[in-house]
């Protein structure tokens, strides 16, 4: 019998954290201070954020060494799992290989454990009692609950309302390892009572829940804010999946021809990719794909430019692509592509041409899912199913030119307290959703106060 998936000892785990920025070929522009346009200093973000992260934030340093504490609580699950698609490949009558790397094994169902533990951890030692956090799909408020229960922290978390009411089992999870979780926008911050005296009805989006969640937290005794994407120390701690994922690939004796991952913010494809981006910017011949939602069009569509990471312009100005910060996305189900900027780091090097953004619609993804839950058994969560279609896409391309190519993907999570979007789908209930120009013109219209970056 042929190996059906690659598994790691606990021995084999990676010590160290990888850092893109040490790499980079054009360094990422600083992150400004709205009020002065001047770089902001670890001072700055100081209110927000523990030192001990915030160096991480900051630092070039190629490898960067995880503490024994953070990779005990990874080893609850750690290494995971890589593992072979044949009965997708076998469907699909293509010569392609295609690979896995297998974060849904974690207690929380997706790849949000890996940073939530180092960032409750970083945290604790720096003597924070408390946390706040915004989630969109619930994965990364339950990551964060899982990690504060570990570590004995107290959580709030602002999660986007149309999620909060599509996934009452997300909630019932964050409440059970001790979190306190509540709808956003929420009558309890002023942003939030902002957003509801306008608009009642509003179903929420990341950009508002960022910024209930820092103003708790700036407001807030002995609390720090944590985020679950976008930064540079987010993309770091999810760099353990392409540093396990190029052990198992060589253990094959394989290495891959693409590289998909699916992205709100950018960290579990920055996680899974980044190694693997370090080897193309020394040469190798490697396809490094993003994926992210047609109704939130960020790196396909939107301009890179300085903007707010969060709807009521709170934190430094990043630069990235966006869609700008008071974008609210359509109510797609992939809760947690539903952001309206990108990591800075993902956004340089997408500007470098080391990395080739896709969009896909929402039914096309939903059908990818199908496709492989009916293949390769495993319901993934609808922003994997992103990837997914990728995926499919690039194997039906090996059929057609009738070459065998290595594809690896990330199935960031799996989809079992997200079937309220399969139930729709399997009704024929759901539609597509796409951005209109007067929509883009208008939602990119408070870019023109802020400052520019440079472009090559
Ligand atoms: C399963 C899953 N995949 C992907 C994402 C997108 O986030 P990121 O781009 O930070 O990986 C999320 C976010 O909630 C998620 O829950």
């Amino acid at each position: 019998m042929e190996a059906k998936k690659v598994i790691l000892s606990e021995k084999e785990i990676p010590r160290q954290w990888y850092n893109i920025q040490a790499d980079m070929p054009t360094p990422m522009q600083p992150p400004l201070h709205p009020a002065t346009g001047k770089p902001v200093g670890p001072d700055d973000l100081a209110p927000i954020f523990p030192m001990n992260l915030i160096e991480q934030e900051v630092s070039t340093e190629r490898w960067i060494d995880i503490p024994g504490e953070v990779l005990e609580k990874l080893l609850i699950w750690r290494p995971t799992p890589l593992h072979r698609a044949y009965n997708l490949e076998k469907f699909l009558k293509t010569p392609a290989r295609i690979y896995y790397k297998n974060e849904s094994v974690s207690p929380a169902g997706s790849h949000k454990p890996n940073t939530a533990i180092a960032q409750a951890y970083y945290n604790k030692v720096a003597g924070i009692k408390r946390l706040t956090t915004e989630t969109g799909a619930g994965q990364w408020g339950c990551a964060l609950s899982l990690a504060c229960c570990l570590f004995g922290l107290e959580l709030k978390v602002y999660m986007v309302k149309i999620s909060y009411e599509q996934k009452p089992y997300r909630q019932l999870m964050m409440k059970t390892w001790g979190a306190n979780c509540v709808a956003s926008p929420s009558r309890e911050t002023d942003v939030g009572r902002n957003v509801l005296s306008q608009d009642p009805d509003c179903p929420g989006s990341l950009g508002i829940a960022i910024s209930e969640a820092i103003e708790d937290a700036v407001t807030s005794g002995h609390t720090k804010y944590s985020l679950g994407s976008v930064l540079n120390h987010v993309m770091l701690h999810q760099s353990i999946i392409g540093l396990e994922a190029q052990k198992q690939m060589e253990m094959l004796g394989e290495y891959p021809d693409v590289v998909i991952g699916c992205v709100g913010g950018g960290s579990n494809f920055a996680g899974l990719s980044f190694p693997f981006v370090r080897d193309k910017i020394y040469g190798k011949d490697v396809e490094i794909v993003a994926v992210e939602p047609v109704a939130c069009p960020t790196m396909t569509k939107g301009p890179f430019a300085y903007d707010f990471g969060d709807t009521a312009a709170k934190t430094p100005l990043l630069p990235m692509f966006t869609l700008g910060h008071s974008f609210i996305p359509k109510s797609i189900h992939a809760g947690g592509l539903r952001y309206h900027g990108m990591s800075p780091l993902i956004s340089q090097l997408v500007l470098d041409n080391l990395i080739q953004p896709r969009a896909y619609n929402q039914l096309q993804t939903y059908g990818a899912g199908i496709t492989f839950a009916r293949t390769e058994s495993l319901i993934c969560a609808p922003e994997t199913n992103h990837a997914i279609a990728a995926v499919i896409e690039e194997a039906e391309k090996a059929r057609e030119e009738g070459r065998s190519k290595v594809i690896l993907f990330n199935l960031s999570g799996h989809g079992l307290l997200d079937l309220t979007g399969y139930d729709a789908y399997l009704k024929g209930e759901l539609s597509d959703y796409s951005l209109s120009e007067e929509e883009m013109k208008e939602s990119l219209k408070v870019l023109d106060s802020l400052p520019q970056p440079m472009l090559k």
